[in-house]
């Protein structure tokens, strides 16, 4: 059986689509769902509005969202983030299991693990403290130093990275005047290269805080470091 043509023209016809293509980072318009637009699908915020609490305890472990001011002294598992984590607990069987929720939920709040924070959370948990590092410094999601307002995490593996994932990359660190993982003079930015961002249909993927930038190109970057400003 033969593929239906696409006709020249039509909204599938990637020759007409119109100059939408000046993205920058959109994904949305490509002719499935016309008329959707970037605020639509994603909210105007740049940070979550989950409730501190964790809402639901259905979800209340699931990953966390950034806030918008992530404070490294911040005190942790009191008020709403104590509540959270008792329903984290809840989910499962004992303490250590409940470990990497507890993780993020210190993450979210101070925006990185420091050596405190862990041995803070190995004491909440009653867990051995190297226990606690030796987990919290092997999953690469979780900071490990102070990352900027706006964590730019840009995907180069196989898709990306065919599609020029490494400019991309190169394209942020000039515009932000940061090397990989260093957090700018300013506060504001720490650009990291991150495998996989599950959005490989839609290369190159880059993910600022919680949000998602897909199809971005180099040329893009100045344009989304503006509107993040
Ligand atoms: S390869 Fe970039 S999102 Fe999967």
């Amino acid at each position: 059986m033969s593929a239906t043509p696409i006709r020249a023209g039509s909204e599938y016809d990637p020759s007409s689509w119109p100059e939408a293509r000046e993205n920058p980072g959109f994904a949305g318009d490509t002719g499935e769902f016309p008329g959707l637009d970037e605020d639509g699908v994603r909210g105007l915020s740049y940070v979550g509005e989950r409730p501190a609490d964790g809402g639901h305890a259905s979800v209340a472990g699931t990953l966390p969202y950034q806030v918008a001011t992530r404070d490294p002294e911040a005190p942790l598992f009191v008020g709403p983030y104590e509540e959270r984590l008792e329903k984290v607990l809840g989910r499962y069987p004992d303490r250590q299991a409940a470990l990497l929720p507890a993780l993020h939920l210190a993450h979210e709040l101070r925006g990185y693990l420091s050596p405190q924070t862990m041995d803070e959370v190995a004491e909440k948990l009653q867990l051995p403290p190297a226990y606690v590092r030796g987990v919290a410094s092997f999953y690469t999601m979780y900071n490990l130093a102070p990352v900027g307002k706006y964590l730019i995490q840009v995907c180069t593996n196989i898709s990306c990275n065919l599609c020029g994932g490494d400019a991309v990359l190169e394209s942020f660190l000039k515009h932000t005047g940061t090397e990989p993982g260093e957090m700018s003079a300013n506060g504001l930015w720490t650009v990291m290269e991150v495998e996989c961002l599950g959005a490989c249909g839609f290369p190159t993927a880059v993910q600022i805080n919680e949000r998602y930038f897909e199809n971005v190109r180099p040329e893009d970057v100045p344009a989304i470091l503006e509107r993040l400003t």
